[in-house]
């Protein structure tokens, strides 16, 4: 079976021994400018997060690197950005006003709410008061189009991205020639007024989707299943720099299967709170097209030019979490270590995903130094987001770019000036190398793409290795 060769070739155990909690990244990423709670200032809303100047970064860094590898390096995907309102009729379509709801249970006691089907006790969690009979909660958040608030003008925030994707399946087919295989991809909000939110951004109320609808020939769907296990787990490991030995694949069991699913697989990471669900991958059949056929009068079967057959497509449907990627991408970065002899702790960015690329440091303010350095600063940001940073001593300069997880700092120091070259320093074992300030772009772009740092241009030379003269 394909599925067990992914989990053993991605069973590569590397070396990190830090592990982060929860509380931990919460405060860090606060502290540092990654994420911050939402209207803070008013106490926060439960559920809903902020993404401060480097968390905004780093989640577009997430979101370009599946675009990039799911959409515009491939021939058999489309993109595809649709409104976050759909007309009501889709949400019946889908299942999800009847279906797309968690039990719900209230305190006798202290009226808090709970979901029944994530407690361990029959009680009350906070005070161990007795529960309500639980009853079916709706997660859509529900609200009103135009000036009149009645039943006819009730629209939904969309749960999920999916449904913009199979209503527009007829527009795709008719305006980009695509044929059978392909797929629509989409990265949105979506919304879901979960019953309990917490852990972080990992569950929230408002967050952000990518995801794919791969639709294939009925009878082909179990390869195409099997293909998109392997793709998925490829990009978290490769293009997000995610270690495999915190990701797996999770089989669904038949009773959790959703209505739609044929087959459904999780795609795990090991996050502080234990294996959870970085994506589902499911095999959706043919119930999506069918339904909104159904109630939409409208025909969305397919022709095959070559067998002159008419059908419905099977959908193979890769569903990931920006914010989940992003938390995952946090938990696996972050270390610890020491430096000059002092404990330092610095994420470990994938140079994909690092919200800063580069960091200009001329090594005092003095204005001899600053003309030289600004240009080279001027130069990189052409290319990459770089900061320049001249102040305090070069060891706290490089020890905060360390802590926001830039990869490579550029040094300008008064020798620059007589032999046009700079030092670059690279964050994860502080070797540095000397270059000519002409090779610099292309050294750092090559650095960046994975060449190792000792891999010298013409006229560069080995500085310090691991921080020592
Ligand atoms: N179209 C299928 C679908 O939406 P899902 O498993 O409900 O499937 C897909 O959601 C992904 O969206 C999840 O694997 C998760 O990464 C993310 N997600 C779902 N609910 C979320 C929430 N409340 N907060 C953050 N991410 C969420």
């Amino acid at each position: 079976m394909l599925t067990a060769n992914i989990e053993r070739d991605l069973n590569v155990v590397e070396e990190r021994t830090v592990r982060i909690d929860m509380d931990k990244l919460v405060s860090i990423c606060r502290r540092r400018g990654f994420i911050f709670p939402s209207s803070e200032i008013y106490g926060g809303l439960s559920g809903c997060w902020d993404y401060g100047p480097l968390g905004v970064e780093l989640k577009r860094n997430v979101k370009d690197a599946w675009w990039r590898a799911m959409v515009q390096e491939r021939d058999d995907m489309v993109g595809l950005e649709t409104s976050i309102l759909m007309h009501p009729r889709t949400w019946e379509a889908s299942g999800h006003v009847a279906g797309f709801s968690d039990p719900l249970a209230e305190c006798k006691q202290c009226h808090q709410r709970w979901r029944v089907d994530e407690l361990k006790e029959k009680a009350c969690p906070a005070c161990g008061g007795e529960l309500t009979e639980s009853r079916q909660f709706n997660l859509m958040f529900k609200t009103f189009a135009g000036p009149v608030e009645d039943a006819a003008s009730v629209v939904y925030l969309r749960p999920e991205t999916a449904q913009g994707m199979f209503v527009n399946f007829q527009n795709i087919v008719d305006t980009s020639r695509k044929k059978l295989p392909f797929g629509i991809a989409q990265i949105g909000r979506s919304f879901r007024n979960e019953i309990t939110t917490g852990n972080f951004i990992f569950r929230s109320r408002e967050f952000e989707q990518m995801e794919i609808e791969f639709f294939v020939k009925p009878g082909t769907d179990e390869k195409w299943f099997q293909y998109w296990l392997q793709t998925r787990m490829n990009w978290y490991a490769e293009r997000l720099g995610i270690r495999k030995e915190n990701l797996r694949l999770r089989q669904h069991e038949k009773e959790e299967l959703a209505h739609y699913a044929k087959g459904c697989y999780d795609v795990n990471y090991q996050f502080p709170i234990g294996w959870a669900e970085l994506e589902g991958i499911a095999n959706r059949g043919d119930f999506d097209l069918t339904q909104h056929a159904k109630f939409s009068g409208k025909s969305l079967d397919y022709f095959d030019d070559e067998t002159k057959e008419r059908f419905i497509p099977y959908v193979i449907e890769p569903s990931a979490g920006v914010d989940r990627s992003v938390l995952a991408v946090l938990c696996d970065a972050y270390d610890e270590d020491t430096a000059d002899g002092e404990p330092r702790s610095l994420f470990r960015f994938h140079p994909n995903v690092a919200p800063i690329k580069v960091a200009v440091l001329p090594l005092s303010k003095k204005e001899t130094l600053s003309p030289l350095a600004k240009q080279i600063h001027t130069d990189l940001r052409q290319c990459w987001t770089v900061q320049y940073d001249d102040t305090q001593s070069i060891g706290r300069r490089y020890r905060r770019q360390d802590e926001i997880g830039t990869p490579f700092c550029v040094t300008v120091d008064f020798q620059s000036l007589e032999d046009n070259r700079v030092t670059i320093r690279e964050r994860d074992r502080m070797n540095q190398i000397r270059v000519p300030v002409t090779g610099l772009r292309n050294t750092i772009a090559a650095k960046l793409g994975g060449e190792d740092l000792f891999i010298l241009p013409p006229g560069g030379e080995i500085w310090k290795k691991g921080g020592e003269k």
